[in-house]
């Protein structure tokens, strides 16, 4: 089932809002990524693509849209990056499909406004070795925002770190997105 108001808008609006490599300074820490990741809900592949070159083993970019999917496969054929693997999947209905414990990093972006959230970032706990990271951004509520869901559903940093906790994701910290994401916030946990 397609999350609530996870729709997305044209790309060239979307891409005004995130200086991805900033940001994944940030979210994926200087050195990178040792190993494999995943990306819930990849959208046009904004930060898919600059993560990937970031990571040391592959990407499994999974998104419910099929033009998405695709895009995203064209953007790392013709970008020469041939660690993203995109695939067409609905996590709500069936999970991720990747083996427990076995990824360095996964990102969730834009997206823990869908409708059971703890369920997603359980999936994402499952799946994440013991001590790998977790990344979340989402749209701000504190400030006007020039799009982002609807404010009834918009999580807080607060809602989402209990959600994260109750998940049993640990160590969880706020980054600072100030400068490169000035409508977003961001946060960390490791399983
Ligand atoms: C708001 S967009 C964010 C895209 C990307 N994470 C970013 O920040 O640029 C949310 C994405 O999640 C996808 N999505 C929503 N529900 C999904 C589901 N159940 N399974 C897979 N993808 C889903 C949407 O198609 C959309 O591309």
């Amino acid at each position: 089932m397609k999350g609530r108001e996870s729709g997305m808008p044209e790309e060239a609006y979307w891409n005004r809002f995130f200086d991805v490599e900033a940001a994944l300074d940030v979210l994926l820490g200087p050195p990178g990524v040792s190993g494999h990741a995943l990306e819930f809900g990849c959208g046009y592949g904004t930060f898919t693509l600059p993560a990937a070159r970031r990571i040391s083993g592959s990407l499994r970019a999974l998104d419910i849209e099929p033009a998405l999917v695709a895009e995203v496969k064209r953007k790392a054929g013709a970008e020469g990056i041939n660690n993203v693997h995109a695939e067409l999947r609905d996590f709500v209905a069936d999970g991720s499909g990747v083996k427990s414990a076995s990824l360095a990093h996964a990102m969730i972006y834009n997206l823990l406004h869908l409708d059971h959230p703890v369920a997603l970032l359980r999936e994402a706990h499952r799946v994440l070795s013991p001590g790998a990271t977790l990344s979340v951004i989402h749209w701000r509520s504190d400030i006007p925002t020039p799009r982002g869901p609807s404010l009834a559903i918009r999580p807080t940093p607060e809602q989402c770190r209990e959600w994260m906790a109750a998940a049993g994701l640990q160590a969880i910290e706020s980054v600072d997105l100030q400068m490169c994401c000035p409508f977003h916030f961001g946060l960390l946990a490791r399983r």
